[in-house]
C-alpha cells in the first residue's frame, strides 16, 4: 500500500510487513554436522523371527510393516555443498512402532575415527572451515587423523573406492556402534546393526566425482528422488550381529570400540528384515529438514551399550534439536510417535498439537500413565572401575587396518587408495606430510 502510485508505503500495510518478516526468520540453524542431505518414507518389514534376542515389538512377527523415514547425508559439508565430495554417508532411519520412535542413526561405513567423544568437536572442527580463512584446510585435517592412530581404519575406509559412493541407494548403512537386545525373560546380547543395498555397491570415480561437483551438485538427491518419483523403490536387507556378554569379556578386542568390526566369520549376520523407501517427501522442510534423529530414542528390547561413543551420542543430538528445531522438536509431525505422546512436558514456544489435553503433566498419577517409561523399560547392569579421564589413543590401533589392506582390498583398490591419500596430502603443508606422517609410518612398521 503506498500514497499515490509512486509514493512511499504506509506501515499500515500488514500484509506487507508480515512478507518481509516471514522470510527474514525462513532459515532453522543448519544441522552442526550431516548438514546436506535428502530423504524418503518408507517401511520396515520383518522378514525372519529374531524375539529369542528382542521383545521389541517392531520385530515381533514375520510380516509386520513399521512405517520409517529416512534421510540420507554427507557429514562434512554446509546445507548447500556437493553431494559426491569423499566423506562418510549418513544413512539415518526413524521406524515410526507402537512403542514410540526407534531412531537408528547410522553412517554407510561400520566404524567410526575415533572412540572417545570428547575428541567429536574437535576431529569435525578440522574438516571444517578454518576460522581464519573460511577455506578447508588439508592441515588441520591431517594434523588431527596423525595424531590420532586410532583413526586409520576409517581414514582407509573414506579413502578407499567406498569414499565416493555413487547416489544414496548403492551403499549400505551401518548401526556402527555397539547395542543391547533385551528379550521377554530380560536376557539381554550386545548387538550390531547392517543394512545391505539390494541396488548393489557402486561407488563414483575421483574424476567422475569431481565433474558431478560442478555439474550436478545434487547428484544424489535427484537420484534418490527420481528413482522413487519413476517407481523404482530401493530396498535394504536388515540384520544383525550379536555377542553374548560371556563373548564380549573373552573378546580379543573391546566390543565397544566402535573403531573396530566384529568379525563376521566369528559373529555371522542374522537376517530380520528389509527396508523400502516408497514415498517421496511431500515438502522437503517439514519432512527432512525438520526430521530430528536421536540415537537416545529406543524402544523396549532396545538398549545402549557402555559405548562411549555411544553413550556421548545420548546426549548431543537432543540438545542439538533444542538448538535446531527447538524445545517441541518431538511434537512436529515428522518426529512424533504414532501413538499418543506421554510424558510430563507442556507448553514451550511450537507447541504444535492438543498439548497432551487433560491427561496428567505430573508423575506419579493415579491415572496410570508413564510408569512404564519410568520404572518398566530398562534392563539392569553392573558395572565397576575407577573414574578419571582415560587416553583412548592407544588400543590395538593396526590389526584390523593390516586385515582391511592385506586380506580385503586386490591390488587395484590398493593403488587406488594410495592414490587418492597422496591427493589429499599433497594440499598438506611440508611439515604435516613429511614428519607427521613419516612419525605415523614408522609407529605402524614397528608394531
Ligand atoms: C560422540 C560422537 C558423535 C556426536 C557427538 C555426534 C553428534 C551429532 C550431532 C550434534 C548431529 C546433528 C543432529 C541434528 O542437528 O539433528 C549429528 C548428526 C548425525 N550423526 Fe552424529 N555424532 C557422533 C557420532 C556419530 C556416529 C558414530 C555416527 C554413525 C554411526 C553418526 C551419524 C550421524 C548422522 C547420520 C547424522 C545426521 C542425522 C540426520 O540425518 O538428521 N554420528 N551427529
Amino acid at each position: 500500500m503506498s500514497a499515490g502510485p509512486h509514493g512511499p508505503l504506509v506501515l499500515q500495510d500488514n500484509i506487507l510487513l508480515d512478507e518481509l518478516q516471514h522470510f527474514n526468520r525462513e532459515r532453522i540453524p543448519e544441522r552442526v554436522v550431516h548438514a546436506k542431505g535428502a530423504g524418503a518414507f518408507g517401511y520396515f518389514e520383518v522378514t525372519d523371527d529374531i524375539t529369542l534376542f528382542s521383545k521389541a515389538t517392531v520385530f515381533s512377527k514375520i510380516g509386520k510393516r513399521t512405517p520409517i523415514v529416512v534421510r540420507f547425508s554427507t557429514v562434512g559439508g554446509e546445507t548447500g555443498s556437493a553431494d559426491t565430495i569423499r566423506d562418510p554417508r549418513g544413512f539415518s532411519i526413524k521406524f515410526y512402532t507402537e512403542d514410540g520412535i526407534w531412531d537408528l542413526v547410522c553412517n554407510n561405513t561400520p566404524i567410526f575415527f575415533i572412540r572417545d567423544p570428547m575428541l567429536f568437536p574437535s576431529f569435525i572442527h578440522t574438516q571444517k572451515r578454518n576460522p581464519v580463512t573460511h577455506l578447508k584446510d588439508r592441515d588441520m585435517f591431517w594434523d588431527f587423523l596423525t595424531l590420532r592412530p586410532e583413526s586409520t581404519h576409517q581414514v582407509m575406509i573414506l579413502f578407499s573406492d567406498r569414499g565416493i559412493p555413487d547416489g544414496f541407494r548403492h551403499m549400505n548403512g551401518y548401526g556402527s556402534n555397539t547395542f543391547k537386545l533385551v528379550n521377554a525373560n530380560g536376557k539381554a546380547v550386545y548387538c550390531k546393526f547392517h543394512l545391505k543395498t539390494n541396488q548393489g555397491i557402486k561407488n563414483l570415480p575421483v574424476d567422475r566425482a569431481a565433474e558431478l561437483a560442478s555439474s550436478d551438485p545434487d547428484y544424489a538427491t535427484r537420484d534418490l528422488y527420481n528413482a522413487i518419483a519413476t517407481g523404482d523403490f530401493p530396498s535394504w536387507n536388515f540384520s544383525i550381529q550379536v555377542m553374548t556378554f560371556e563373548q564380549a569379556e573373552k573378546f580379543r578386542w573391546n566390543p565397544f570400540d566402535v573403531t573396530k568390526i566384529w568379525p563376521q566369520n566369528e559373529f555371522p549376520l542374522i537376517p530380520v528384515g528389509r527396508l523400502v523407501l516408497d514415498k517421496n517427501p511431500n515438502n522437503y522442510f517439514t519432512d527432512i529438514e525438520q526430521a530430528a534423529y536421536n540415537p537416545a530414542h529406543m524402544i523396549p528390547g532396545i538398549e545402549p551399550s557402555p559405548d562411549k561413543m555411544l553413550q556421548g551420542r545420548l546426549f548431543a543430538y537432543s540438545d542439538a534439536h533444542l538448538h535446531r528445531t527447538g524445545v517441541n522438536s518431538n511434537q512436529l509431525p515428522v518426529n512424533r510417535p504414532l501413538r499418543k505422546l506421554t510424558n510430563t512436558h507442556r507448553d514451550g514456544l511450537g507447541c504444535y498439537g492438543d498439548n497432551q489435553n487433560g491427561s496428567p503433566n505430573y508423575f506419579p498419577n493415579s491415572f496410570g500413565s508413564m510408569y512404564e517409561s519410568r520404572y518398566g523399560r530398562v534392563s539392569s547392569f553392573g558395572v565397576s572401575g575407577d573414574v578419571k579421564r582415560y587416553n583412548t589413543t592407544d588400543d590395538d590401533n593396526f590389526s584390523q587396518p593390516s586385515g582391511l589392506w592385506n586380506i580385503v582390498l586386490t591390488g587395484d583398490e590398493r593403488q587406488r587408495l594410495v592414490n587418492n591419500l597422496v591427493s589429499s596430502l599433497k594440499d598438506a603443508s611440508i611439515v604435516i606430510q613429511v614428519v607427521k606422517i613419516f612419525k605415523l609410518c614408522c609407529i605402524i612398521k614397528i608394531r
